[in-house]
């Protein structure tokens, strides 16, 4: 089943566990670090809005939210009325250069196979202004077991397509762009374990 159907099926469940996923350092360790305390974010993979885009609008920033899965932007127009949303595939989007102070990429960027991980990188440094910033989740060997992976792991009761390079190639890929890595760190949330990256366009 393609990941759409998957999470316009499982958007209720995944709804009532979100909040087995406690945000609230990630939040502020990235909000933290933007030279801007208000401004543009684009959340890509936004699902439904909570906890991320909910808190980024409550500190007075405009979001664009893009999923390729409508019931969880459904979610998202319920939870944050205020952020704009588009449904698409984050690979198929299309922004201004220099649009952005901020792109998040929360528990997304690893449903896509990594053989596009590079080229959605060199859009995110396109789209983000000088000074701006990437927060993104991805997946490692403590979450799948491997130290590359482009296959299938089974997420609440569903088989869900991951992928990931090893950290080493990711910030290979990083620095090829352009971007400074600005932070790196393993976080155990709501049991699992994934590493948490900041990058900085210069
Ligand atoms: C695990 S959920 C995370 C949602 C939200 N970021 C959060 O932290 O709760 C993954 C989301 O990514 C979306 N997604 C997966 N692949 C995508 C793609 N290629 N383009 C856009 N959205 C995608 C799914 O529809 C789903 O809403």
């Amino acid at each position: 089943m393609k990941i759409e159907q998957i999470y316009n099926e499982f958007a209720k469940t995944y709804d009532d566990n979100r909040k087995l996923f406690d945000m609230t350092d990630v939040f502020s360790s990235f909000y933290n670090r933007l030279n801007v305390k208000q401004g543009r974010l684009l959340d890509l993979g936004c699902g439904a809005g909570e906890p991320f885009d909910r808190l980024f609008v409550d500190h007075g920033w405009n979001i664009t939210g893009v999923d390729v899965a409508k019931n969880m932007l459904e979610l998202a127009s319920r939870y944050v009325p205020e952020m704009k949303t588009i449904q698409s595939d984050m690979r198929d989007i299309e922004f201004v250069n220099n649009q952005f102070d901020a792109i998040t990429s929360i528990y997304s960027l690893f449903h896509i196979p990594t053989e596009n991980h590079l080229s959605l990188f060199k859009k995110f440094y396109r789209w983000l202004k000088p000074g701006g910033k990437v927060l993104f989740t991805y997946a490692t060997k403590e979450y799948t077991g491997h130290n590359r992976f482009n296959g299938y792991k089974e997420f609440m009761g569903q088989e869900l397509f991951y992928s990931h390079k090893n950290p080493q190639e990711l910030y290979a890929d990083l620095h090829q762009v352009g971007f400074a890595i600005e932070s790196k760190d393993y976080r155990k949330i709501g049991g699992e374990t994934f590493l948490w990256v900041t990058v900085s366009k210069e």
